[in-house]
């Protein structure tokens, strides 16, 4: 098992409950971690609120063949991320298969076969998606259907509105009410109890070759890192070129180079690359600052899990510097349930009444937090007027706040052209918040801009002033270098070159095209004969965020009148020009095109981009072909089940 699960360890987790005492065990299936907080929290408020025995399980590590013998005491709650096109997430892939199969068969083959279930079931989606929170709907069908008895409703997040934390929270509570009916649970007042406790070492000092600063396990510690590399052990790449490919005042883009020619990964073009940022030096200082543990913040430690079933995050022994650095998702927004956890720890009572109000009041927590996008140390420095909040146990952070996550980019590189370089094209984050006096700046893209100025050359990079750890105790490596890994996609090419595509993406929805036109570039310098591949790029002006405009034009000179590039200049007339506009003047070729089978690609922005192309792909069939743009929509739909019409979005 690649999540490092000793062999003998349980795969049943009947056998895990009652071996350990629990009666309620929260399954979740998380690609960005999210799903996996709010199941430790449903794990802990189960607990403080109501006395479950709960315990947290990855929905990878069990088998499911047996949850038919479970008892009646017992509730199994499911936290299930959708992901991407409707799909599991990684973790759930074994049990999503499982739970819907057509033939899906139990140990005791009871009828129904899950009578005896209880389950409570939350879904984490995104509305800007077709497959709206599709796991945790169909995962919930086929509890039903196989007798399954549900408590409370089956909720639904929706991050494409942006609500997902308060969708949660809304869910919960007539869930909880549900539960403690059914179980016959007595609601108590809520006590935290860790769920982790801290050793400090006093033998033991950052030098001391067993501790961690920073290496995701213990290959990496001991300098002899190997594969397979995955998402519980990245490669540390070397970074092989990078470069701005523009600069504007609000954004920049970085090219960049990754060499995996040191170790087995391999990719396909049209793949993710994911990346393991390092969180910026000030947000590391800041955080460590106002839980009074700068002076500490070397000081070595061991993180014991106190109940049989908790999973300690990190490898230890190790340093707070380096867990707050590393590991925790310190930059991200803070839930109003994790500051009223954090309000019996306040310094003073007027930080305390101030904590409670803000974990209580959506409305105030989104005027004094959510809108000046602060983290959690910016939460605690803003309340506290500045004292240090020492009394929050450690363990509280472990607990509340997100493991730091690896963050994914379309490769903009061919594997054919290049197997052992991924490209990576990214657009550096840094906004002006009105009333915040630092401009917000995402975690991966500004360590990137980082690496991109030290490898060029700047001693000490400070991307819009900010310090990463860069060749730091993690890097035993010399030079510039990237912790990465590669995720598989179905983004892909048709298999036959001839075939026409047309790829529609705007700004960093570029980033695959590049490689698929690289892939066909490299195909027809090998004498291959290669279809019309037709790409539709938007940006705001040709002077200012052109990307790669002297590679298309390489590119041509390999593919000659096969390849057409289309631009959509945004901001050079009166009028604003998308890719869609563009999409629309040509309708007649592309329903030519269509009509010759041509493979759609789309990439970029999910918001708003995708589901625009997507209707305007269908008026352009309804209008040439005479048919109604219901119809229009109905042959678009049937283009996405047949791999025809295919999209690699993010919002
Ligand atoms: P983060 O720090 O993760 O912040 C991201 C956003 O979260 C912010 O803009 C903000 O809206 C919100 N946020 C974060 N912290 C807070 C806070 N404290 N309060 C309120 N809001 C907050 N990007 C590319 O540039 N190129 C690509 O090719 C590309 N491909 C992708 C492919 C896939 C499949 C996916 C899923 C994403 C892709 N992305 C790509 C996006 C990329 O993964 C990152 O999300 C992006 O680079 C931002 O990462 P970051 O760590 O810099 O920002
Ligand atoms: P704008 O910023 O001038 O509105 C890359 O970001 C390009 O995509 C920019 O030219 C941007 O234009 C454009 N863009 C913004 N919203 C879009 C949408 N809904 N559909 C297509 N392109 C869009």
């Amino acid at each position: 098992n690649a999540n490092g699960l000793k062999a003998g360890k349980t795969r049943n987790i009947i056998e895990k409950m009652d071996e350990s005492g629990k009666n309620c065990v929260i399954f979740y299936g998380s690609q960005t971690g999210t799903a996996e907080d709010y199941a430790s929290r449903l794990a802990k408020e189960g607990k403080s609120r109501f006395g479950l025995d709960t315990m947290v399980a990855d929905l990878e590590d069990y088998d499911y063949e047996n949850l038919d013998a479970i008892s009646e005491d017992k509730v199994v709650m499911f936290v299930l991320a959708t992901y991407g096109e409707g799909e599991p997430t990684d973790n759930a892939v074994d049990f999503y298969e499982f739970i819907t199969g057509e033939d899906v068969s139990f140990s005791e083959s009871a009828d129904p076969p899950l009578g005896n279930l209880k389950y409570v079931a939350f879904g984490l989606g995104n509305n800007t998606y077709e497959h709206y929170n599709s796991m945790v709907r169909n995962v919930n069908k086929a509890l039903e259907k196989m007798g399954g008895h549900r408590i409370g409703e089956a909720g639904e997040g929706d991050d494409g509105a942006g609500t997902m934390e308060e969708d949660f929270l809304a869910w919960k509570e007539p869930m909880w009410a549900a539960l403690a009916e059914k179980m016959g649970l007595e609601e108590r007042e809520a006590q935290y109890e860790p769920v982790f406790g801290i050793v400090e070492r006093e033998g033991l000092t950052r030098d001391s070759p067993e501790v961690y600063l920073g290496e995701p396990n213990k290959m990496h510690l001991e300098g002899s890192a190997k594969g397979p590399f995955n998402a519980h052990n990245p490669y540390i790449a070397p970074i092989a070129e990078s470069r701005e490919l523009f600069q504007v005042p609000d954004r920049n883009c970085l090219h960049m180079e990754v060499d995996i020619s040191g170790s087995n990964l391999s990719y396909q073009t049209g793949d993710h690359i994911a990346v393991w940022p390092t969180n910026p030096g000030q947000e590391v200082d800041y955080f460590l600052d106002i839980l009074g543990l700068s002076e500490k913040r070397h000081q070595v430690i061991s993180v014991k899990a106190l109940e049989p079933t908790a999973k300690v995050p990190f490898p230890t022994p190790t340093t707070y510097d380096a867990i707050v650095r590393y590991h925790m998702e310190i930059c991200a927004p803070v839930s109003r349930q994790f500051l009223a956890t954090l309000a019996a720890f306040a310094p003073d009572e007027a930080s305390k009444t101030e904590m409670t109000k803000l974990g209580s009041d959506k409305g105030y927590f989104h005027d004094k937090v959510s809108k000046y996008h602060y983290n959690i140390a910016g939460v605690l420095r803003t309340v506290g007027g500045g004292q240090k909040w020492t009394s929050i146990p450690f363990s509280a952070f472990i607990e509340g706040v997100t493991k730091l996550q690896p963050r994914y980019y379309s490769i903009s590189s061919s594997s054919l052209a290049q197997p052992k370089k991924i490209s990576i094209t990214a657009v550096v984050e840094s906004q002006v918040i009105p009333g915040r006096s630092d401009p917000f700046q995402g975690v991966a893209t500004n360590y990137l801009f980082a690496l991109k100025e030290k490898q060029n050359g700047d001693p000490n990079p400070k991307p819009f002033g900010q310090t990463y750890e860069i060749t730091g105790p993690r890097n035993k490596y010399d030079g510039i270098h990237l912790p990465v890994h590669v995720r598989h996609s179905n983004f892909k090419l048709p298999s036959d070159p001839s075939k026409p595509i047309i790829m529609i993406g705007p700004g960093t929805g570029v980033a695959p095209f590049r490689g698929f036109v690289q892939e066909r570039a490299h195909q027809a310098t090998a004498g291959e004969t290669i279809g019309k591949t037709l790409l539709f790029f938007g940006c705001r002006k040709r002077g200012e965020d052109f990307m790669y405009e002297s590679e298309w034009e390489d590119r041509k000179k390999a593919l000659g009148d096969s390849f057409e590039m289309i631009n959509a200049f945004s901001r050079e007339g009166p009028k604003k020009v998308y890719v869609q506009h563009r999409l629309k003047e040509m309708a007649k070729e592309i329903n030519e095109l269509l009509e010759k089978k041509a493979y759609v690609y789309v990439c970029g922005d999910a918001a708003n981009m995708a589901r625009e192309v997507n209707t305007v792909l269908a008026q352009i069939i309804a209008e040439q072909r005479g048919v109604s743009e219901a119809k229009g929509e109905e042959i678009v739909k049937n283009m996405r089940a047949a791999n025809q019409y295919q999209e690699d979005v993010w919002s």
